[in-house]
């Protein structure tokens, strides 16, 4: 939960703020309690920001029927999980962390919640209580680069597994909450999702089975009011880039890749997309990175390649 700023509500949530008419306070007829309004949410036109100081008094009973927006984010403890925790926190949502350690969980902000998306098995159970969710960020990866002629089976089996069936499972287990609340479901995707490339099989066959994973379920809940995005980062500045770029042998370019909070921001936009928009899929690619042709897989930015090399520039089909 936010250690600071300003918390944000949604309308259905607040009691009284149905009647809010513009005016710069909200009074509880229940408690005679008045709440500043500091903004409107600029992207779920019927959210509110109330001042902290008096989200505070509503959370010791003030303002009974108070909830806030919540979303749950895995893979917490990577770059951009961690990024998008803190982003979404400072913006005043509740947020359940999902990592599998939990001496780093710890350090972030947020409900801590342990889990290894190696066993999906136990994932129904570690959200068993969760009844209203309003936002699922898919943020947790796995990758080891290696030609098929070389991958084992237990790697193969732990990209399929952690990218892939455990997203898969954690979204069914709490589709019941996400429905109830409308929400939104968020798969941090890779350009590996869109081309595979020498060296990416496994990554890439799991992330491209992601996308398949969001594409059907975006259409399986049209009616729900769940909505489904795809996230398509590049190359990303955080442990997995520095992992693969020493196992492509090449040099860690820190400045050449995108920042985690930018792929946050760009989540983030995604998450608070107004209703009437159902955002599909976002390719976020470092800037310069040069014509997204078949290049270099991936996690990571597609140079100029030869045009007829590979299918797929990052031109997602919808
Ligand atoms: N970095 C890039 O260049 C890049 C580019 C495109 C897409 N992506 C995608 O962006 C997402 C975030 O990646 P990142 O760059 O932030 O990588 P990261 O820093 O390595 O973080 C990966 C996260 O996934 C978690 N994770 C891995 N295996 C897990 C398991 N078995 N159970 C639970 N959690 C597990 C890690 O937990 P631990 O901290 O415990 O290891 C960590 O929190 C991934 O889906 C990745 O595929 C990254």
């Amino acid at each position: 939960m936010s250690k600071g700023g300003p918390r944000w509500f949604e309308a259905r949530w607040v009691a009284r703020l149905e009647q809010y008419n513009g005016a710069q306070t909200l009074r509880d007829p229940g408690s005679g309690h008045s709440f500043a309004v500091q903004r409107l949410c600029p992207g779920r036109g019927k959210c509110a920001v109330i001042h902290p100081k008096f989200a505070r008094a509503s959370r010791t009973g003030l303002c009974q029927g108070v909830r806030v927006a919540t979303m749950l984010v895995t893979g917490a403890t990577g770059g951009i999980g961690r990024a998008l925790v803190r982003l979404l926190d400072g913006r005043g949502y509740g947020v359940i962390a999902v990592g599998r350690n939990a001496a780093r969980l710890a350090e972030l902000p947020g409900r801590p919640l342990v889990a290894d998306l190696r066993r999906p098995e136990t994932l129904a159970a570690a959200v068993a209580g969760i009844d209203r969710l309003d936002g699922l960020v898919h943020c947790a990866g796995f990758v080891r680069l290696g030609a098929v002629a070389d991958i084992p089976y237990p790697v193969w089996a732990e990209h399929l597994t952690v990218n892939l069936a455990a997203p898969a499972e954690l979204t069914r287990a709490l589709l019941p909450a996400l429905r109830a609340a409308r929400g939104r479901v968020v798969f941090v995707n890779s350009g590996a999702g869109l081309r595979a490339n020498p060296h990416w099989s496994a990554y890439a066959a799991s992330k491209q089975g992601l996308r398949a994973l969001a594409d059907s379920l975006r259409a399986e809940e049209a009616g729900s009011g769940v909505r489904v995005s795809s996230v398509f980062p590049g190359r990303t500045a955080t442990a997995m880039q520095r992992g693969v770029r020493a196992a492509e042998g090449g040099e860690y370019r820190e400045s050449e890749y995108l920042r985690a909070e930018t792929v946050a921001a760009a989540v983030l936009a995604v998450l608070e997309a107004p209703d009437d928009a159902e955002v599909t899929e976002v390719v976020l690619r470092p800037a310069g990175a040069g014509p997204a042709t078949a290049g270099p897989a991936t996690a990571g930015p597609a140079t100029a390649g030869p045009a007829t090399a590979g299918p797929a520039s990052a031109g997602p089909a919808t």
